[in-house]
């Protein structure tokens, strides 16, 4: 993470990052619309709202990217009529295209999650991935969040770094680094240019401005409590999935996408999916939350 600008400098970066990654967003990420994607995002709500999950009428989703989320809430029938948000045009057009080749309904609108064009108590359910760590100003945030949701209605957030986590995460990318030249003469990989999955060099430059928090469980909890939610719950997941992701991350982005074998990457995928699990049954359940590579965030607006 890198020093961060003035709110408008922040804003104005992450849009121009976001629209021009949005073509590859969802090859850089594994984004999957398929049962594996609708298994790991129900995976992600369960643990927050519980089994089995209710279905919400009215759903507005904040930085909703590609669409991973809502596109795969809607296919599994959590989701009624789904609103999706998002600073960037481009990732906005990205999930248009997504939700048109899978069928689905979905309304959209460009804009900040720090100013919505919404109504009050227009939504049943407001939520959002991987998104809260690029708001520069996250109490004006969690108020928009809950003036636009209806009494009783449902926050989630999933998805955020934590500190800790963020930090032991360091480890196995510098380890990677380090082994990436040994590791692209076994697999006979050529060196990759710089910025090659994020919509060229001019966007990778961009990369490490748009990020500006990594956060404590107790943050993202006064957050909700300062806006008003009530029920606030924070929990941790992913710690070894997140390490050999990262670590395997790593080592792919410094080779040219074409020359990594498919027998790799199926390793890659499938190992990472198998410490998901193991995340999942052992250590989350036992482990704080704050030493997870992520953060998960579920409250309530009161009931008037
Ligand atoms: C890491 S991506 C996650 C996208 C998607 N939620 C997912 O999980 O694949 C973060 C998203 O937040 C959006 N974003 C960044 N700043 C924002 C802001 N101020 N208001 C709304 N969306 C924002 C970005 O454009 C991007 O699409």
């Amino acid at each position: 993470m890198t020093a961060p600008g003035t709110a408008e400098e922040i804003r104005d970066v992450n849009t121009r990052y976001h629209d021009g990654a949005a073509a590859d967003y969802d090859v850089k990420w594994g984004i999957d619309f398929g049962p594996v994607g609708r298994g790991q995002v129900l995976g992600k709500l369960r643990k927050v709202l519980g089994s089995p999950l209710p279905r919400f009428a009215r759903s507005l989703e904040i930085g909703a990217g590609t669409g991973y989320f809502t596109l795969n809430l809607l296919q599994a029938g959590v989701l009624g009529e789904a609103t999706c948000t998002d600073i960037s045009p481009g990732m906005l057009a990205t999930l248009e295209a997504n939700a048109g080749r899978l069928g689905l309904e979905v309304a959209t609108r460009a804009c900040d999650a720090e100013a919505l064009p919404f109504d009050d108590d227009a939504f049943d359910l407001v939520f959002g991935h991987a998104v809260l760590h690029h708001l520069p100003n996250l109490d004006v945030a969690f108020a928009e969040f809950r003036r636009v949701l209806a009494p009783g209605g449902t926050v989630l957030f999933a998805g955020e770094p934590s500190r800790v986590g963020d930090r032991i995460a360091a480890y196995p990318k510098r380890a990677a680094g380090r082994v990436a030249p040994a590791w692209r003469r076994v697999l006979g990989a050529r060196p990759a240019p710089a910025g090659h999955h994020d919509g060229g060099s001019a966007n990778h430059a961009l990369e490490g401005s748009v990020d500006v928090h990594a956060f404590v469980p107790e943050e993202l909890q006064r957050y909700a409590a300062g806006a008003g939610f009530t029920d606030v719950r924070v929990r941790g997941e992913e710690l070894l999935a997140n390490w050999f992701g990262w670590a395997n991350r790593a080592l792919e982005s410094t080779a040219e996408p074409a020359d990594v074998p498919w027998l790799w990457r199926q390793y890659a995928f499938r190992g990472y999916l198998a410490l998901q699990e193991v995340d999942r049954r052992l250590l989350e359940p036992r482990l704080p939350p704050q030493i997870f590579y992520n953060l998960m965030l579920g409250a309530r607006a009161p009931r008037e």
